[in-house]
């Protein structure tokens, strides 16, 4: 699929220098960091109210990898996904907003972060995503992973939680609740995780900073 990468024009949209801050020592500590309340403005609510506006036809049976059968990854997970790539002004102020991310993160971790890529993600009451890893090793240009929640109250159970996996282990080590607002980062490589059954639909952003795939 051709997904053009997206540089965002609007620096309207900037994390502030403390949030940066606190972003860039808890990677590079951690290897992730979760933050509540991200946004909880305009801009979500924006954002909320774009994904729910797509039509059927819009939404996507999303994949795994770039040539696998289709019939597997149903196994495998069952959102619909819908790619950032027009130019509708909640979205220029979403990248904007990464866009920050990315050049905050590169001046604090010299990460070298090229883009980022992004993609709406719905998934219906009983929709999941399997335990899984974003980038193999070596063999992806996927550096950091972004997951933003577009869920209005969200209840516990409702269920749907994120579930965080250290590098070996079984226990999850956080468990998200896709709460509206939230904003989970974490590294591609490192973190398997997958995403449980809800009980009403979850909307999120899953996006990715990606290095050069020249390097
Ligand atoms: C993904 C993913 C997590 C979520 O799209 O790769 O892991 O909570 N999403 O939506
Ligand atoms: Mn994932």
């Amino acid at each position: 699929m051709n997904r053009p990468a997206i540089t965002a024009t609007n620096h309207s949209t900037a994390f502030d220098e403390q949030t940066l801050e606190e972003i860039a020592n808890a990677i590079s500590k951690h290897g992730y960091i979760i933050l509540p309340n991200v946004l909880r403005t305009d801009l979500f609510e924006r954002l909320r109210q774009r994904a729910k506006a797509f039509t059927s036809s819009e939404w996507k049976a999303a994949g795994i990898g770039r040539n696998n059968a289709h019939h597997l990854d149903k196994q495998l997970r069952s959102d619909s996904i819908h790619w950032i790539t027009d130019r509708h002004p909640s979205e220029v102020d979403f990248m904007a907003l990464m866009e920050s991310l990315r050049i905050g993160l590169n001046r604090r971790l010299f990460l070298g972060l090229f883009n980022f890529e992004a993609h709406f993600s719905k998934y219906p009451a009983g929709a999941f995503y399997v335990k899984h890893i974003d980038a193999l090793k070596g063999r992806s240009n996927r550096v950091l992973s972004a997951v933003y929640y577009l869920n209005a109250d969200w209840q516990l159970d409702d269920a749907g939680e994120l579930l965080i996996y250290p590098e070996t282990g079984k226990e999850p080590i956080e468990r998200v609740l896709p709460k509206g607002g939230t904003l989970v980062l974490f590294e591609s490589v490192r973190f398997p995780h997958e995403v449980l059954k809800a009980n009403r639909t979850r909307f999120s952003i899953a996006g990715w900073f990606r290095v050069n795939e020249n390097n």
